[in-house]
Formats: C-alpha cells, sequence, structure tokens
C-alpha cells in the first residue's frame, strides 16, 4: 500500500470526500463521493448538531464502503469574514550571500504581525523577495547583496468559525490536519502555473456563498467571500413563481439559463422557448414562460458579477482570465453571461489541470487511466474537494523534503504559526 491522503469538502450543501495514494510513484484518487450536508448557511455554520450528524453519516459511508478507518483529512471549507493583507519585512543578509537562515528570518518577521484575537491566520503565502531594490525574486537563495525585504500574504478568518468547524469534525471522529480555504482548494485543482502567472481569478459559486481568490506572478493575491451562491436562485424562484424549493431547484437545473431576452454582442439563447410546466405549492400544476425564468436567474446572476467587477476594480494587479467552479458555474448560459459583463475570458474550471500541475511539480505519474470512471465525474463542483486533496499531498511532500522549495519553508514556519 502507498500513502493515503484524504481531503473532506463542506460545503453549504454537499459534503465531498476524496483520497488518493501515492504508490510507486504514481499519484492516484482512489474514491470520490458526495454526501449531503445540513447545519451551513452563506457558508458559515448556523447549527453544529445538523453539520456533525451530516459528517458522521458521510464519514460512515466512506468506512463502509472502503473497509478502513478514516481518522485525519485535509478539511476545505468557505471561510467566514475572509480578509487577506500583504505583510513585508527586511533583514541585514549577514554573509554576504543569501542563505536559508536569512530566509527563515525574514519570512518570520514577516509573519509576526499582530492577529485580533477574534480572527485566525488560515494561510501565508510568500508574494515576492526583494534584494537591494531589486523586486520579484522568487528564490533568492545563493544570491549576493546587502538587505533581503520578504513580502507574504497573509489570509485570516474568523476564529470562531474555523474552530467550530474543527470542533464538529472532531467530535464526528475526524481529526483536521489543516484547513484549506474553499478558493484556494478550487485554484489548487484548475490552475495551471500559466494561468498563476497571467493574473486569474477563481470564482467559486456554490450553493450559499462566492469565494474568490486571484493569483498573479505566480502568486496568491486577492481573496474575498460574498454570501450569495446558487441556493438565492433557487429560493428566488420559490418565491417568485410560488412553488417548493425542491421544485424550484429541479426547474433551475433543468430550465434554468442565465442569459436574459436582451443582447450581449451576438450571445442570445433562443432554444427552448416553449412554456415550462411547474407544481406550485398548492401542488397544481400551472405554466411560467422561459423569459420570466431567465429574468429571475439573471437578478442573481448579475449581482454575484457586480460583486466580481467590484472586486477586480479594487485589486492592483490585472485579472486576464476568470475560471468559475462550484455548481452554480454549470448554470447553462453562465459563462458567456460573465464574460459579457466583465469582458474578461472565462472558463469551467475542471480538476485535471490541477492534478496535471502538481504531479509535474512533485514529479510523480498521474493515473488517469486507472481512475477513468472517477476522473470523468471531476464536475467543477468538485473542484475545491480535489484542491484539498491536492494540498494536502502538496503539503506533505514540501514538508518532508524542505529543501524542495519556498512553499515548504512558508509552510513549515505556518505550522508553527497557526495552532489549530
Ligand atoms: N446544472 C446546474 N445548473 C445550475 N445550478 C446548478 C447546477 N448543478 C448544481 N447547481 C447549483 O449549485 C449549487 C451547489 O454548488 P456546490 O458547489 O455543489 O455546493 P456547495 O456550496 O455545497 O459547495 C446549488 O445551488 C445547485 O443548485
Ligand atoms: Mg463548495
Amino acid at each position: 500500500m502507498g500513502e493515503i491522503f484524504t481531503g473532506i469538502d463542506i460545503g453549504t450543501t454537499k459534503i465531498s470526500f476524496v483520497r488518493g495514494e501515492i504508490k510507486n510513484g504514481k499519484f492516484d484518487i482512489s474514491f470520490l463521493r458526495s454526501y449531503p450536508c445540513s447545519g451551513l448557511k452563506k457558508g458559515k455554520i448556523v447549527d453544529m448538531e445538523s453539520l456533525i450528524s451530516s459528517i458522521k453519516k458521510s464519514l460512515k459511508d466512506v468506512e463502509d464502503n472502503l473497509k478502513v478507518k478514516v481518522k485525519k483529512a485535509f478539511v476545505c471549507s468557505s471561510g467566514s469574514e475572509v480578509q487577506g493583507v500583504y505583510s513585508t519585512a527586511a533583514v541585514k543578509i549577514r554573509k554576504k550571500e543569501i542563505r536559508d537562515s536569512d530566509v527563515d528570518l525574514v519570512i518570520e518577521s514577516a509573519t509576526a504581525v499582530e492577529i485580533p484575537p477574534d480572527r485566525q491566520v488560515v494561510h501565508i503565502l510568500p508574494v515576492e523577495f526583494i534584494v537591494d531594490g531589486v523586486d520579484g525574486i522568487k528564490d533568492p537563495i545563493g544570491m549576493k547583496g546587502l538587505r533581503l525585504e520578504a513580502k507574504v500574504y497573509i489570509v485570516t478568518a474568523s476564529a470562531n468559525h474555523i474552530q467550530n468547524l474543527i470542533s464538529c469534525c472532531s467530535k464526528a471522529g475526524i481529526e483536521v490536519e489543516d484547513f484549506v480555504l474553499q478558493s484556494i482548494a478550487s485554484a489548487e485543482a484548475t490552475l495551471t502555473e500559466y494561468d498563476k502567472e497571467i493574473g486569474t481569478m477563481v470564482v467559486d459559486i456554490g450553493g450559499g456563498s462566492t469565494d474568490i481568490a486571484v493569483f498573479y506572478d505566480g502568486y496568491l493575491r486577492h481573496v474575498a467571500v460574498f454570501g450569495i451562491g446558487g441556493n438565492h436562485i433557487t429560493s428566488d424562484l420559490a418565491i417568485g413563481l410560488k412553488i417548493p424549493f425542491h421544485e424550484a431547484e429541479r426547474i433551475k437545473i433543468q430550465f434554468g439559463v442565465a442569459l436574459p431576452d436582451i443582447n450581449f454582442g451576438s450571445l442570445k439563447f433562443q432554444e427552448n422557448e416553449k412554456d415550462i410546466e411547474i407544481i406550485g405549492v398548492d401542488k397544481k400544476p400551472a405554466k411560467v414562460s422561459q423569459s420570466v425564468l431567465k429574468e429571475i436567474i439573471y437578478a442573481r446572476c448579475e449581482e454575484i458579477l457586480e460583486f466580481l467587477k467590484k472586486e477586480i476594480s479594487g485589486i492592483d494587479v490585472s485579472v486576464s482570465s476568470i475560471v468559475f467552479t462550484g455548481g452554480t458555474s454549470l448554470m447553462r448560459g453562465f459563462i458567456p453571461l460573465a464574460e459579457g459583463f466583465l469582458s474578461i475570458p472565462a472558463r469551467i474550471g475542471n480538476s485535471d489541470s490541477g492534478i496535471i500541475t502538481a504531479c509535474s511539480e512533485l514529479g510523480l505519474n498521474e493515473g488517469f487511466e486507472q481512475a477513468e470512471p472517477l476522473y470523468e465525474s471531476f464536475g467543477p463542483e468538485l473542484a475545491s474537494a480535489v484542491g484539498a486533496l491536492i494540498y494536502a499531498v502538496k503539503s506533505k511532500y514540501f514538508q518532508a523534503d524542505l529543501s524542495s522549495g519556498m512553499f515548504g519553508k512558508i509552510k513549515s514556519l505556518i505550522k508553527n504559526f497557526i495552532k489549530i
């Protein structure tokens, strides 16, 4: 048996378990399954007992299937009140040539920022090193100079939210090895090195929230969470059409289109303009026109896109492409709508790019052929789960071999820094 890694994605609508194995230099995903989740609203925990029971039920099924006990995992979820700040520090280079110990010291100084007690650090990522005023350096070891500066990006979230999540997992029988922010996990699963270089925003639109992460020049530059997601579209349809929530969910998935009856250049959906049959709360059948459905859906999509527009205009790096993940990205017409609205090329993020990128970074082969039926089901709604697994593999690999790069250094320092 090889080395096994487990990722758990706790979302507003579903919990996904994903297991991967590294054996003989090959990385394989051996298990991937989602279960209903309750206890979260808008990405925040509102009922701990319900969440514990959802985790317990799914864990039992996973263990029954795998015939093994799953004791610990990397857990990914949407953070509450997520914020990111830059922090910088400078040190004198002691022996003229930069050594590991200089880098350790400067990173440690940059991460020594005061965090209010109600917030918890969830990620610290390097942005750049500056040697004697020359910026944009990714690995300064071996360079000559007098002064070394480090710039890091520190992501914090509500401490209560993280602690409650960890406590729910622990009460359900799972030890949290590390917490991964949903948007960062989605990025791990879907972005290539090239995406991260050119300036790419990952947008995960789940049931209760929209989580974003912006990468530029190879590193994370911005994170934010907006408490609106696909369930709000369903509620709007339920209220607007006077139908039960589950009926609204059915017609949303079956007939929903995000493009309204207006033109975005040449983009206009004209298929299937027939009325749709619905069952009202009074259990009586009724009909609704496609255009009413589109208008209701569009209103929420526009709200989400307005949020993205505001975030893009508020940051100091340029966004050249957008990758959408999360179940709501599957809404028909959403990608062309987003491209028209934001004037930025967009695509749906599937997890194969992240797996290939991680394997090439770690010098592993990916076992796509073996696990083909599993890989075929890799939709954007599973990106964060797969990303949590990739994150787990990367952080363990880099920690085992600290000479392998900056990520390992930062991770090992963070380990001492975050007390989960
Ligand atoms: N084909 C689809 N079209 C539109 N919305 C969809 C589709 N599939 C899933 N969704 C929506 O995606 C949301 C769930 O997203 P997901 O990323 O799976 O959730 P979570 O918040 O649990 O991580 C729900 O609101 C669901 O209605
Ligand atoms: Mg999710």
